[in-house]
């Protein structure tokens, strides 16, 4: 790949091809946008998990399109180099196709996104249609997949059992026939996912499904370790900037109690 070059959907694809690992998180402000940009992945999502890790919700649930359109504005004033996505949030795309064009529409038109990503197979057949005759690139999220918390029962590993998993195959196989360009498979077994990778020729990007996918994604938040309670087996932390970011605070009410900060040198005469 164009190390320089703008990331576009041809771009990952080429990458799938060649066997070239995709890299991708997600992002939901300017400045870690720039960081992650700066750093080199090649997708950044604003996901719905923005309402967890940013706005303190239990769930994805109640985040709207205004939240995503939001946070992709931040992002995009960034002008990645990475191909840019917005997630649609829950209830933006199952009521009616009218809703979900308009919706998609506003990420990519308000927001600045590139292509929009929803959760669903078959099911979403007539949405993903529209959205894509309206000239929006879609990603597909099957598996594990966070909206359907409820149906769950809880946010259960899926594909565990031989229906469930030649259910889950079928789901990637529609999604890449109706024109999806990637899709994300989250929670499952990573044989299975390696199946379905191997299975396609749009890239798979995995979180929660092992090794065998052309990519991975995770919450920035997540990598960074800054929640420290939260500690799922899927995710590694790459940094304790949680425990660093406290530290730099002390040290900051330190100096301010006890009237080190500021110096002479951070004031003026
Ligand atoms: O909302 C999100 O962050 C996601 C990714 C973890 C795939 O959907």
């Amino acid at each position: 790949m164009n190390q320089r070059g703008k990331v576009t959907i041809n771009t990952l694809l080429k990458m799938k091809k060649r066997g070239e690992k995709i890299v991708m998180l997600t992002a939901y402000d300017y400045q870690m946008a720039l960081l992650e940009d700066g750093a080199g992945v090649e997708m950044i999502l604003v996901g719905d998990s923005l309402g967890m890790v940013v706005l303190g919700y239990e769930n994805t649930l109640p985040v709207t399109v205004d939240d995503v359109v939001h946070h992709l504005k931040a992002v995009s004033r960034a002008r990645p180099r990475a191909f840019l996505l917005g997630d649609m949030p829950f209830m933006s795309y199952q009521a009616s196709v009218e809703d979900a064009v308009r919706n998609a529409g506003r990420l990519v038109k308000e927001g600045g996104a590139e292509a929009i990503k929803l959760e669903g197979g078959r099911r979403m057949e007539s949405v993903i249609r529209a959205i894509l005759d309206a000239d929006i690139p879609v990603m597909g999220h099957i598996g594990l997949t966070p909206q359907s918390l409820h149906r769950f029962g809880g946010y259960k590993v899926q594909g565990k059992d031989a229906a469930s998993a030649e259910k889950l195959i079928e789901e990637a196989k529609f999604l890449e026939e109706v024109g999806c360009f990637s899709m994300v498979l989250e929670g499952m077994p990573w044989p299975l996912a390696g199946k379905i990778t191997k299975s396609l020729t749009i890239p798979t990007i995995g979180i929660g499904a092992g090794a065998g996918c052309d990519g991975q994604v995770l919450v920035i938040n997540d990598m960074l370790g800054l929640l420290e309670e939260f500690a799922p087996k899927f995710v590694k932390r790459f940094g304790e900037f949680g425990k660093e970011i406290t530290e730099a605070i002390k040290k900051y009410i330190d100096e301010v109690k006890n009237e080190k900060f500021p110096g002479s040198e951070h004031s003026y005469s």
